[in-house]
């Protein structure tokens, strides 16, 4: 069996589309209709024409894209694929939070459950956090659940006080300054590239800040020709693919529930019609207003 051929096949006959994130396997982002970020995929979902969505990435993204395309099936291949940051959570606690400073906005990172974004004022991407947050007129923001996201984006806003949740990605916060300066001692000439959900110490060698579309528009339209990239090994596939005479050289951040789909899960899910997300009531309109909150605070 080909199987590239049966998805594309099983594609057409069931009006499905494909979106993927920049961390999946290569071959998943291959044949993916839509690859990015995961603002841009909170975003794509609501104008596509196809009725069924085959999301690759990890779940709380097919989350988003449900909330914000109601009517559309959406698929997701395999349940396994959570993101170990939502996962680490706990309710209860976000709501003592919330009680003692009663006089914040809770404000999360998308990267959380259904249940946290219908709690909150609205959500944020790496990529929109800055945008969204200088439209927010509130002084005090509770920021749930990465401290390092949050910390990054609280450097920005000196007038407001952010109260952080303890929450981080486990790949990135594993991430040492010692790992990036030994990095830099192979490779002088290279440019670091950091995402926000690394730690402070790393952030702070950074030359360029930013989401996985951000870093990869930075390298791309860059004069260099190297660069040390500080972030999830899945987005070296796009960037050298658009970037072929430029050198990557990676860390060891290798987030393994977004390498969990391939293309036997989605070949399957597309044929079996599973597994599909639903979201329903209240919850689902909440968490969907914060996100079209994002949309609107971010206006873009
Ligand atoms: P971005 O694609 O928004 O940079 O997000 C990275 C990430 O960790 C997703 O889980
Ligand atoms: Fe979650 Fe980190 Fe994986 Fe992103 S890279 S999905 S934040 S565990």
């Amino acid at each position: 069996m080909n199987i590239k051929y049966e998805i594309n096949r099983l594609k057409n006959e069931k009006d499905a589309c494909i979106l993927a994130h920049y961390y999946t396997l290569p071959e998943i982002q291959e044949i993916a209709d839509y690859v990015g970020d995961s603002y841009y995929l909170s975003k794509i979902a609501k104008d596509l024409e196809q009725s069924t969505i085959v999301f690759c990435g990890v779940k709380f993204m097919a989350e988003s894209a449900k909330l914000i395309s109601p009517q559309k099936k959406v698929l997701f291949p395999n349940q396994e694929a959570t993101c170990d940051m939502v996962n680490r959570v706990d309710m209860d606690k976000v709501k003592e939070l919330m009680n003692e400073h009663k006089n914040g906005v809770l404000i999360s990172y998308v990267n959380c459950s259904t249940e946290l974004k219908a709690m909150s004022y609205t959500c944020v991407t790496s990529s929109s956090a800055q945008e969204v947050i200088s439209n927010v007129k509130n002084k005090k923001i509770i920021f749930v659940p990465d401290k390092n996201l949050g910390g990054y984006i609280s450097s920005k806003f000196p007038s407001k006080e952010f109260v952080l949740w303890d929450g981080c990605c486990c790949y990135h916060d594993n991430i040492t300054s010692e790992q990036v300066t030994q990095k830099k001692l192979l490779y002088p000439n290279a440019k670091v590239l950091v995402h926000p959900e690394c730690r402070e110490e790393v952030r702070n060698l950074a030359d360029y800040i930013g989401s996985t579309s951000g870093i990869i528009d930075y390298a791309t339209k860059d004069a260099k020709d190297e660069f040390i990239v500080v972030t999830d090994v899945g987005i070296l596939h796009e960037l050298e693919k658009t970037n072929p005479d430029k050198k990557f050289y990676e860390l060891p951040i290798n987030c393994s529930s977004m390498k969990l789909i391939n293309l036997q899960d989605v070949y399957k899910c597309l044929q079996d019609e599973e597994y599909e997300i639903t979201i329903e009531g209240e919850i689902s309109l909440k968490a969907t207003e914060a996100l079209e909150k994002m949309h609107k605070l971010a206006r873009r």
